[in-house]
């Protein structure tokens, strides 16, 4: 008779050599719990989703409730449903001003692809910039516009218009001239290392826009939330974008996407032709039952104040064993924090020796000396102190 796991590297599609494999029995809070009753304490909140824990009780009964009442009843835009309709005009309170209308996607990926589209449309102009080390999903739009070539190359031709700039580079702002639909960027790179770019830059590449009349996308599916120590990343440069992109923590633990803009812009997909950017089951009733009631919670709970605290309190922490198993920098905003390491060996053991001691963390997708911390914005002041007694241990026996 086969394993589980025997069965999920045989049957399910494989993406990497080396799959982090727990055999999932139960999440709940910032643990994961494996078949065999293991418990690993989760410092990625399975990469930026569950800001509020696993399982966060107010959630499952709003997914509960609403599962109850009807689950997939129309494609997008037909009828009104009404857990749709109370997130876009919730997130509409809470984004940034004038955007207030929203498109909502089952995922990150297809909501960049929604903005790019509807820059294209709206500006009547082809071109479109975008960072060195950003990542805004794996689509082909999104892909052509994710600044790794690495990752890219296997699936060219991808769309030949876009321009990569480096990424916290004023200087290169120039090439943003009047050919360019959209600039799209994370206001902090994620994948790309978590680089947080100086004080003047985003604001620069705002004014860059404005001056050419290209749009500004901000692509906040992993920043979004509460995740930086404020509700969106923009606000810590008061830099309001044109499109705002978000995905992962939205559904608070359920698929979903969002692009958000004006309703100036957004009017450009209701025409010539309509229906000319439409999804089956973006905005599912369940899903946005689940983001409003995760939310209210990231409101009420007041979680981005709680990041900006809990992260401050783990980047001194871990800023004193800087110097130890190859661990030369840490930086973060709330509770999206790099760890830099020496070399990409020491990267891997120091993860390897983590997770075989009941601790959850990956390296960056772009950065192999980058470990990315991005535990839920929940985590306790007890499991920091777990966390970096652990991590100092692997530190040690990695150094
Ligand atoms: C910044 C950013 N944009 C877009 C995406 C793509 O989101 P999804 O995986 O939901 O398609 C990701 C995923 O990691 C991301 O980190």
């Amino acid at each position: 008779m086969t394993t589980l796991r025997d069965d999920f590297l045989r049957f399910v599609c494989q993406t990497s050599p080396e799959p982090l494999g727990i055999e999932v029995e139960r999440a709940h809070g910032c643990v994961v719990v494996d078949k065999n009753g293991r418990e690993y304490l989760d410092l990625l909140s399975g990469i930026g989703v569950a800001n509020l824990g696993h399982a966060h009780p107010v959630v499952v009964q709003a997914i509960k409730d609403q599962a109850e009442r009807y689950l997939h009843a129309m494609v997008y835009g037909e009828y009104i449903q009404e857990p749709q309709v109370r997130l876009a005009r919730r997130l509409a309170e809470v984004v940034p001003k004038p955007l207030s209308v929203s498109y909502f996607t089952n995922s990150g990926t297809e909501a960049v692809e929604g903005a790019l589209k509807t820059a294209r449309k709206y500006t009547g102009r082809s071109r479109f910039v975008s960072f060195i080390g950003g990542f805004h999903g794996d689509t082909f739009g999104a892909l052509s516009v994710g600044g790794n070539s690495l990752y890219r190359a296997p699936f060219e031709p991808l769309l030949p218009t876009v321009t990569f700039l480096p990424f916290n580079d004023l200087d290169a702002l120039v090439d943003i001239d009047e050919t360019v639909a959209a600039v799209i960027i994370e206001p902090i790179q994620g994948e790309g290392g978590v680089r947080i770019p100086d004080s003047e830059f985003l604001p620069r590449v705002h004014q860059r826009c404005r001056e050419i009349g290209a749009l500004l996308i901000f692509d906040e599916v992993i920043t979004g939330f509460g995740r930086t120590g404020r509700l969106f990343a923009c606000e810590h440069w008061d830099v309001t974008p044109d499109i705002l992109v978000l995905a992962k923590a939205l559904g608070g633990g359920m698929p979903l996407g969002a692009f958000i803009s004006t309703p100036e812009i957004m009017a450009t997909l209701s025409t010539d032709p309509p229906l000319a950017h439409v999804t089956t089951f973006g905005g599912h009733p369940v899903c946005c039952a689940a983001g409003l009631a995760s939310l209210e919670v990231i409101l009420q709970e007041d979680l981005p104040q709680r990041a900006q605290v809990s992260g401050e309190e783990f980047l001194r922490k871990l800023q004193m064993l800087v110097g130890t198993g190859g661990f030369t920098a840490g930086r973060g905003r709330g509770l999206l924090i790099g760890m830099d390491f020496a070399t990409p060996e020491a990267t891997r053991n120091f993860v390897q020796t983590c997770f075989a001691t009941g601790l959850i963390l990956g390296w960056t997708l772009h950065r192999d000396t980058v470990v990315r911390l991005a535990p839920p914005l929940i985590i306790s002041s007890a499991e920091i102190d777990q966390a970096v007694a652990l991590m100092r241990e692997a530190l040690r026996r990695g150094g």
